[in-house]
């Protein structure tokens, strides 16, 4: 049995049921790879030994080997050889050069995962001479196991691996597969965004409170109970986000005028603007990542 099969059907001599073998590589070592490599390591996905993460910046390195206990190099492609998957966990700027140095390294066992915005599978597969790849759009709550990664994978990437990597990604949280990449484009602005926007809102209601005179430190407890309890009353009533919302306006009442408040103002349309402005962004930069593949 390949080494990722195991991974997918769990071995019962392993914590969380998987093997000890499976070797994974994070190629850029910045925010999103820590907070991946944090929330694998928290469920006891993968050990430490098992993972090997590339930085150019030595005093990037040695934090995350202290943290992790994980191994960390300066090349990219000496992390990435011998590897069973590897993410790209770097920014698009810098992806050309990377591509560069992992064409030569990757073998057709090894799985290439992308976490970039806006890179699609023909721009990797053109970039690295490599078919097998997954597109993820993790978002940072990873780090403690309670973030959403939607994905999609190359028909080149086999079912047994499949099922290999959705159980690392459901390590993450929620993980969510899609049939076509355009979805991960718009889960960038929803999921892969949305934490900005939801501190953003949280931010501003502490700020609020602070405002009427409670201490810091009461409104942001608060507010993080209320933001918590709201998000948890909703999975568990199942109710439209409107008739939760009508069960705390009277007529007349407090929720009333702060919700002809927020509408006078425009929230909503600022919120759907702001997701859509995040969406074309992505879009531009897939755009653009095309238009240099067109010039190579
Ligand atoms: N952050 C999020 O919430 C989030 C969510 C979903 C997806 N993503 C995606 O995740 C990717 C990484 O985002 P991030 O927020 O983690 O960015 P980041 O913190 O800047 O991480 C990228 C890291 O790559 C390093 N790097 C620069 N040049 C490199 C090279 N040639 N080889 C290897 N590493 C190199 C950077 O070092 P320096 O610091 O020295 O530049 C940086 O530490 C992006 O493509 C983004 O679209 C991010």
């Amino acid at each position: 049995m390949s080494r990722m099969k195991e991974l997918a059907q769990g071995d019962p001599d392993t914590v969380a049921g998987l093997p000890g073998g499976v070797k994974v590589a994070f190629i850029g070592a910045g925010v999103m790879a820590e907070a991946m490599i944090a929330g694998m390591l928290g469920k006891g996905i993968i050990t430490p030994a098992q993972v090997v993460a590339s930085h150019p910046r030595e005093d990037r390195r040695q934090p995350l080997s202290e943290r992790f206990n994980i191994a960390t190099v300066a090349g990219n492609a000496e992390a990435a050889r011998g590897a069973d998957i590897i993410f790209l966990t770097i920014k698009p700027q810098v992806l050309d050069a990377v591509m560069r140095q992992l064409q030569d390294v990757l073998e057709p066992g090894q799985v290439v995962i992308s976490v970039l915005a806006g890179t699609n599978f023909g721009v990797l597969r053109h970039g690295l001479g490599h078919a097998a790849l997954v597109r993820v759009m993790p978002n940072t709550p990873a780090q403690i196991g309670e973030g959403i990664s939607v994905w999609c994978c190359t028909p080149e990437v086999e079912p047994d691996k499949r099922a290999g990597i959705r159980g690392m990604l459901g390590a993450l949280g929620e993980e969510i597969e899609v049939d076509t990449e355009k979805y991960v484009d718009m889960a960038t602005a929803l999921s892969g965004t949305g934490p900005t926007y939801v501190f953003l809102m949280m931010e501003a209601l502490i700020d609020a409170g602070v405002h009427m005179g409670f201490p810091r430190r009461l409104a942001e407890e608060i507010v993080l109970q209320t933001v918590a309890g709201s998000v948890a009353f909703a999975r568990d009533s199942g109710k439209h986000m409107a008739e939760l919302r009508n069960m705390v306006t009277s007529p007349g009442g407090t929720s009333a005028e702060a919700i002809y408040q927020m509408e006078k103002g425009g929230l909503r349309t600022v919120l759907s603007k702001s997701v859509y402005a995040a969406y074309q962004r992505t879009q531009t930069l897939s755009a653009q990542q095309e238009r240099t593949i067109d010039r190579s």
